[in-house]
């Protein structure tokens, strides 16, 4: 049951979908045409008549006049059938009927379907037609008087008493029946207004001759009848060139035959050649237009079909690269009229190939530097070939993509039956190698392609390859960077390669354990970098100190990662104004706004203002504030002995005159700098102070204290 309603699908596709099944009316044969990706390769044809099937399977085939092949792109397979075949319905040689039946294997079941299809040549027959197939040669004679008084006679008499005789190159054979000729597969037909003679290629009494180097193989048969005293005699002739076509190398498939193929078959006076293609000729300009050339010289017709012209077809091969090949059905009819003005047409069906010709894919680069993406373009893709995978860094993609992976390809068809494949990698991919190039300061990004294509229906794999690189230009980064009230604010967005460079405070790596050190606020993930400096942290350098406020400068050094030396840097100057303070230089020198009106209540009016070693006075001071700045070890500073402290006091009195006793001050504010001991490295030397690091200052006033840095 289940096989029936197939079969019905089957069928019904079959009629619905004229994809499938073509049935044509050509001028001499009937084309059947099956399209073998819908039905599968188990197909074959029966003809039937009211005497029964006959299965066009075997080399009896060509004397009917039955011609099978298989074609490729698309597969399928061509039946041609002559009108005058051996199982076709003749009314008046004007309509006939081919009948006939379709059998194809299902799941190793045969379904036959039974088809019929009545064609009507729109031409009249011509007196002589001789038609050189594929596999056979058949001639027919009508449009004569002769051929009328012998269809008459057949009539009034047994068709017994016609004998056949071939010639054999000039020698002619023993007389025989037309069946005993039947048997030896010289098919003679009688219609009711011709005689048809037809058989195939290579029989033992058929001859071959050279024309103009070109082989021509010709059979030759008399048929005569005796009627008591009229005797009838038909010469019957059938020449067909037997040569192959031949590819020039400059794109033309070449066929040539000779102008007369034997003074029997080709009249003297050619009147025309018409070209066609798949058993369908074309108008002379339609001819022009696709290309085919006919010339001649040298009593010879030499035909050129350009190997893509149209009605050809192409097939991509595989052998060690991509090739192809293009087939083309040339049609050739030609005209021709003897001295009795007869006119004779013959047919010739030629299949042209071109040899195995390459057929190269291309590849560009279409990368743009700004996308950051490798694109990269496969075009030409013939239509019967398609991308299967994408290897790169021998890791397997098939395509279609996933689209968890980041790369993406996307296909693009063109009018020429051509397509093509838009591949793209981000140059971030770990699929591409990176190197960095120092002498040019360039990145080199580079990406090997390796691609899957197969050629369909045989899905035969062949490889393309193709390597794209470019060159990025790559600064060292730059930190975008803010001035606050309270310190700067550094700012990295990321670029893929920032990770060629280092980053450093003076000669330390910025690491999470080094911004903890100091005191730096910082965060990092892969976009950007974020790096807050509060002031006074170590790393700041100040000038222009005065009361009114003073100038805080950080650096950010940018770094080679291998030799450390700086490629860039990021200076940030930002003007502060702080109300008290305490620097403690690394070249020992303190430096200090104290705010005085702290240790004076009531806001009494300060006289004199000086530290330790009353000979110290402040650089500036005002109302409220005094600044000092002097080398620690003066001004009468003392030291500590864990770590190094350098202490000293301002001492200041509110009444005016000079203290007799600082000690006797009523105000005083102390302010210390703390330095490691371990970091300083000359600390007697009388010359000169050295610390690796800034000290810690302090400022105590007498009746509150503030912390300063
Ligand atoms: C990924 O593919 C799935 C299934 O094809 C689809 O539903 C989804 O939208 C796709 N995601 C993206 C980001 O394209
Ligand atoms: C087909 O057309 C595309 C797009 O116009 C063109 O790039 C390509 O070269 C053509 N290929 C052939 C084989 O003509
Ligand atoms: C390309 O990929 C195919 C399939 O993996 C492999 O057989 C072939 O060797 C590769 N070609 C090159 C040059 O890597
Ligand atoms: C920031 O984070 C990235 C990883 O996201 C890391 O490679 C880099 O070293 C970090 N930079 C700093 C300065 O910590």
């Amino acid at each position: 049951h289940q096989c029936f309603f197939l079969s019905f699908i089957w069928l019904t596709l079959l009629f619905v979908n004229a994809e499938v099944l073509h049935m044509e009316c050509h001028d001499h044969y009937f084309l059947i045409a099956v399209d073998l990706s819908f039905t599968g390769n188990e197909l074959h044809f029966e003809a039937v008549d009211e005497t029964g099937v006959y299965p066009i399977t075997t080399q009896y085939v060509a004397e009917c006049g039955y011609s099978v092949r298989v074609l490729p792109s698309p597969d399928r397979v061509e039946l041609r059938a002559s009108y005058f075949g051996c199982h076709t319905d003749n009314k008046d040689d004007v309509v006939f009927t081919f009948n006939f039946n379709l059998v194809a294997t299902h799941e190793g079941q045969e379904v036959t379907y039974a088809l019929s299809k009545t064609c009507s040549p729109s031409l009249p027959w011509s007196p002589r037609e001789v038609t050189c197939e594929r596999n056979y040669m058949e001639v027919s004679i009508g449009g004569l008087q002769i051929a009328y008084e012998a269809y008459e006679m057949s009539y009034s008499s047994a068709t017994s008493d016609w004998q056949v005789m071939i010639h054999r190159n000039g020698e002619q054979l023993m007389p025989m029946s037309l069946s005993e000729a039947r048997m030896q597969g010289y098919v003679f037909d009688l219609t009711k207004g011709r005689l048809v003679f037809r058989t195939s290629y290579g029989q033992p009494d058929s001859f071959s001759t050279e024309v103009n180097g070109v082989p021509v193989e010709v059979i030759h048969a008399t048929l005569f009848s005796r009627q008591s005293w009229v005797v009838l005699m038909v010469d019957l002739v059938a020449a067909c060139p037997m040569n192959e076509g031949s590819y020039d190398n400059n794109g033309y498939m070449m066929w040539e035959i000779p102008e007369v193929l034997h003074p029997l078959v080709s009249g003297v006076h050619e009147l025309q050649i018409n070209l066609g293609a798949n058993g369908e000729l074309v108008e002379q300009p339609v001819a022009e237009e696709r290309g085919y050339i006919v010339e001649k010289h040298d009593n010879m017709v030499q035909i050129s079909i350009p190997y893509n012209a149209e009605g050809g077809t192409r097939k991509s091969f595989v052998s060690d690269g991509l090739f192809e090949y293009y087939m083309f059905d040339l049609y050739l009819e030609k005209l021709s009229v003897d001295e009795d003005h007869l006119e004779t047409r013959l047919r010739c069906h030629r299949t042209l190939a071109t040899p195995l010709l390459p057929r190269p894919l291309f590849t560009e680069d279409r990368t743009v530097l700004e996308e950051h993406t490798f694109t990269v373009y496969l075009g030409d893709v013939p239509d019967d070939v398609e991308l299967m995978a994408v290897h790169l860094k021998g890791q397997e993609f098939p395509v279609p993509f996933t689209n968890d992976s980041s790369l993406t390809i996307a296909e693009v068809f063109h009018v020429n039956n051509t397509h093509g494949y838009t591949l793209k990698v981000p140059f971030d991919d770990p699929l591409v190698t990176r190197q960095f190039s120092k002498e040019d300061a360039m990145m080199q990004y580079k990406v090997d392609i390796n691609y899957t294509l197969t050629v369909l229906p045989e899905n035969e794999p062949f490889y393309h390859l193709e390597t794209v690189m470019v060159l990025v230009d790559v600064s060292p980064p730059d930190f975008d960077a803010v001035c606050s009230e309270s310190g700067i604010s550094f700012r990295l967005d990321y670029r893929p390669y920032d990770y060629l460079w280092e980053i450093t405070i003076g000669s330390d790596p910025l690491t999470p354990e080094l911004a903890a050190q100091h005191g730096y606020i910082m965060s990092n993930n892969s976009q950007s970098l974020l790096l807050e400096v509060p002031l006074f942290t170590q790393g700041y350098e100040y000038k222009d100190i005065t009361l009114k406020g003073f100038f805080g400068t950080f650096q950010i050094l940018v770094r080679d990662h291998e030799t450390s030396t700086v490629q860039s840097s990021t200076v940030m100057t930002c003007p502060f104004t702080t109300n008290e303070f305490v620097m403690c230089s690394t070249d020992g020198r303190m430096t200090v706004v104290a705010d005085l009106s702290l240790a004076i209540p009531n806001g009494g009016v300060r006289a004199r203002t000086n530290l330790i070693d009353k000979y110290c006075g402040p650089k500036e001071t005002d109302n409220t504030r005094a600044l000092f700045s002097f080398p620690l070890k003066s001004c009468g500073s003392t030291l500590g002995n864990e770590y190094v402290t350098y202490e000293n006091e301002i001492f200041f009195s509110t009444k005016l005159g000079a203290l007799k006793n600082p000690a006797d001050s009523i105000e005083r504010v102390t302010m210390q700098c703390t330095y490691r001991l371990a970091g300083l490295h000359r600390l007697f030397s009388e010359h000169r102070f050295e610390s690796d690091t800034e000290g810690f200052g302090r400022i105590v006033h007498s009746t509150h204290a503030t912390g300063g840095r």
